[in-house]
């Protein structure tokens, strides 16, 4: 059994309700999942293991994310990490907004210097009935970019649930196979000098 932060950045509530998915998972599996949102970014010590989901939104995930996990880079190295970055883009059947998801994921670690073991990304949902008129107004122009037909006068969920069962099960793998000498040098870590 591992301890396992799960941290979450969500403006509309999707990628909580992934995080909350990943973490049924994980206690499935029989480890101990506490969830936590990033703002203000949760203490990290004691955990065996961290996931960070957390959403686009024009084109960025949020800049105090990026800050907060470059400032933890080198704790996290010592420990197995995963990152599932949710977007639109995921959801769309065009290469090039395929490869759109990849680059808003690609974009956090460069920007972070992180090196998460495992990198995903999964489709969000759109949800016209949280927005305001200038965010739907905004999400209509990303989705026509995007070449994704929408309807503005109903919510929908693109998220593939058997991807996000996945991503927890290949985490619980990667925690099974972490040899134990890196997980002694994050006991070291924790403990300080
Ligand atoms: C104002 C706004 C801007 C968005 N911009 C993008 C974007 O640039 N690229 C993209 O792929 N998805 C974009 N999305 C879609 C979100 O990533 C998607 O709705 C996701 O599920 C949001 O996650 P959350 O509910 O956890 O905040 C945008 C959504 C909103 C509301």
């Amino acid at each position: 059994m591992a301890r396992i932060l799960i941290v979450v950045a969500s403006q509309d509530g999707q990628t909580r309700r992934i995080a909350e998915r990943l973490a049924d998972g994980l206690r499935h599996d029989r480890h101990e999942v506490r969830l936590e949102p990033a703002t203000p970014f949760p203490p990290v010590a004691g955990a065996d293991g961290i996931i960070i989901a957390a959403s686009v939104h024009l084109g960025r995930h949020p800049a105090a994310l990026v800050r907060a996990v470059r400032a933890h880079a080198i704790v996290f190295r010592h420990l197995p990490t995963a990152f599932l970055s949710v977007c639109l883009s995921a959801a769309c059947s065009r290469p090039e907004q395929r490869a759109e998801a990849d680059r808003y994921l690609h974009d956090f670690i460069d920007r972070t210097g992180w090196r998460p073991d495992l990198a995903a990304s999964a489709a969000g949902a759109l949800t016209f009935s949280r927005y305001g008129p200038l965010r739907a107004s905004l999400v209509r122009a990303v989705a026509r970019l995007k070449g994704l037909p929408i309807d503005p006068r109903s919510d929908r969920e693109y998220t593939d649930w058997n991807d996000v069962r996945r991503f927890a099960e290949a985490f619980s793998a990667l925690l099974a196979a972490t040899p134990a000498r890196r997980l002694a040098a994050r006991s070291a870590a924790d403990r300080g000098p």
